[in-house]
């Protein structure tokens, strides 16, 4: 049973900064195991004790993990001089988690992004050895046809020389009445190299106009989320995640 101090604890799941819930702790207002500790630095044992700020439980995580619908104009990025990131759109008493985003998307990509300070899932996630697939939904200028489902079933050269692994293009819909005509495509890649998606669109000559992320390995984008909006992901969704990455 792992124990640590009653302020890192509550810090760590934003309650307050260590000096506040100095204050808090000295005001008699936080209780573990129904008595009150007056005593911020007391040792605890954070799994199993159960510690009230006001009355109100604070069940303790090691972990937060996110589900954000990304919009565009925001980078994928903890901190950024000019630029607003996605840790911007969070309320406050998340900063204090240290979070950051799985990958990147491009800052005009919309769509599923994943938050947390699980650096081992992180890291699991994104590494090349692991193939997790994602899906894209994308506009795409230029009529895509059967032929370019084959080129991309095989693998792409992107403009570097790179070839990538075959990725599943699902036409949805081709409106040849506009001029260039307008494809709705999905597409599932098994990496994540800089721009993939766009790229691997340049190199059979059309342009990806709106990209947005769907999925990524078996966690999908909830469509009750609106732009700029995000949730916890459930246990299942996590455990989901989380085999992906083993
Ligand atoms: N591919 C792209 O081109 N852009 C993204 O943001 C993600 C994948």
């Amino acid at each position: 049973m792992s124990r640590q101090r009653l302020d890192k604890t509550l810090a760590h799941m934003g309650i307050g900064t260590r000096s506040e819930l100095k204050k808090i702790a000295k005001q008699g207002r936080i209780q573990v195991n129904g008595h009150i500790v007056k005593d911020a630095g007391l040792q605890i044992a954070p799994e199993h004790d159960r510690i009230e700020v006001d009355g109100e439980w604070i069940q303790y995580k090691e972990f937060i993990y996110l589900m954000l619908n990304k919009p565009q104009g925001v980078i994928s990025a903890t901190e950024d001089g000019r630029e607003r990131t996605v840790l911007d759109l969070l309320d406050g008493t998340l900063r204090i988690f240290d979070l950051f985003p799985v990958g990147r998307l491009d800052k005009d990509t919309e769509g599923l992004l994943l938050l947390t300070n699980d650096g081992q899932l992180a890291h699991n996630l994104l590494s090349p050895r692991k193939h997790v697939p994602k899906t894209y939904l994308a506009h795409v200028e230029g009529a895509v046809g059967e032929a370019d489902q084959n080129y991309f079933a095989e693998g792409v050269r992107l403009d570097d020389g790179y070839v990538t692994l075959p990725a599943q293009l699902v036409i949805q819909h081709v409106d040849e009445d506009c001029s260039p005509p307008l494809s709705v495509i999905d597409l599932t890649i098994h990496e994540g190299k800089f721009h993939q998606v766009k790229r691997m669109f340049q190199a059979v000559d059309k342009q990806v106009v709106y990209l947005k992320r769907i999925q990524m390995g078996t966690l999908l984008l909830d469509p009750k989320l609106a732009l700029g909006e995000y949730r916890e992901l459930s246990n299942k969704e996590l455990e989901g995640l989380k085999g992906e990455a083993t």
